[in-house]
């Protein structure tokens, strides 16, 4: 395929649709280019059980660019949402971060374009800025520390208690970050688009249900959701949680495919997915993670596209509060 037919194809497409012999083993053909490429396979919970399965390491956002920071392969290969690739690149410039499909994006980073969020930094010009890192990259330039759902109460704490601090995108981790620390941090208006369509009147039944079910809960959930939670905490938080925990059967709210890694841990263990408002939309899945698949993943690695471009300067600028949030979670 030529170069100028392949970027056609990454600009409307977002991956190369390229036609795969159906004989090709895809598992063994991944394993093999990731060798000859001395790539790493980076994959979140969120995707599907068989792109957890091929990756050298699966885990929450957390995880995943503490490992990023520590790789010495030359090739990045992401498996989850673009926020999460530039975030690789931001650590790792020198090295090539790609991705299987480039319009795998993320509701809160879209809830937040820089220009809007420039304009309602301005109205707080003796505030901090702590930014979850489901955002652009262009947005943690105007970032002072970044956080994610394992780390935020640590980075808040981070701060003196009188410090003016603003968080954003995610309106339902700032606000249960408030709740657990007294504060009263300014929020961005930005919400997970899964994690907003639990029902607490559905999730309630349903715990009259299963009375032996303990009900769990990821901190993007609204606040009612979050208040009738035994526990709240990020993927690993909740992973963890389910191993420890005595009860046998759980209600989980947070996107559906964590449920493999709780199935594997587990495999005695009876796991519920949470009920959203509408139950036949299908929005425990989050479309965007699962727009990555095991052929995207195959013909990403030999073509060694789509991959993360950033400038230099955005890669300075938003360097600095990932470092800073790398070095706090040491
Ligand atoms: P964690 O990976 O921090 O649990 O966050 C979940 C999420 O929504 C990632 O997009
Ligand atoms: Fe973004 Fe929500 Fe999807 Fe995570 S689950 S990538 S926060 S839309």
């Amino acid at each position: 395929m030529e170069k100028t037919q392949i970027q056609e194809m990454l600009d409307e497409k977002g991956f190369i649709d390229e036609k795969i012999d159906p004989q090709l083993k895809l598992v063994e053909e991944i394993k093999r280019l990731k060798k000859e490429k001395n790539a790493v396979i980076l994959s979140h919970f969120y995707v599907d059980a068989e792109l957890q399965d091929i990756a050298d390491y699966v885990g929450d956002s957390l995880g995943l660019a503490q490992e990023a920071e520590k790789t010495d392969a030359d090739m990045i290969v992401f498996v989850g949402v673009h926020f999460m690739a530039e975030t690789a690149k931001i650590i790792n410039p020198s090295k090539k971060v790609i991705l299987p499909d480039l319009k795998a994006g993320c509701s809160l980073a879209e809830s937040a374009p820089i220009e809007k969020f420039a304009e309602f930094k301005a109205k707080y010009p003796d505030h901090k800025v702590i930014s979850y890192i489901n955002c652009t990259a262009d947005l943690k330039t105007l970032t002072d520390i970044v956080c994610t759902s394992s780390n935020a109460k640590k980075i808040v704490d981070s701060f003196p208690k009188d410090e003016k601090l603003i968080f954003a995108p995610d309106k339902n981790l700032g606000n249960y970050i408030n709740s657990v620390t007294g504060r009263e941090m300014v929020l961005w208006d930005g919400a997970c688009m899964v994690h907003e369509q639990y029902s607490v009147e559905k999730i309630i039944d349903l715990m009259d249900e299963h009375t032996d079910a303990e009900f769990i809960a990821h901190p993007e959930c609204e606040k009612p959701v979050l208040l009738i939670a035994k526990h709240i905490g990020s993927t690993s938080s909740l992973l963890n949680y389910v191993q420890k925990s005595e009860a046998k059967k759980f209600i989980v709210a947070t996107e559906s495919g964590i449920l493999h890694q709780m199935k594997k841990a587990c495999p005695d263990k009876i796991f519920i997915p949470a009920p959203s408002i509408d139950s036949t939309c299908g929005c425990n899945d989050c479309t965007y993670m699962k727009l990555n698949n095991l052929q995207k993943l195959y013909i990403c690695m030999k073509h060694e596209q789509p991959e993360i471009q950033l400038s230099e300067e955005v890669i300075e600028k938003a360097k600095v509060p990932i470092q800073r949030m790398l070095e706090i979670s040491r």
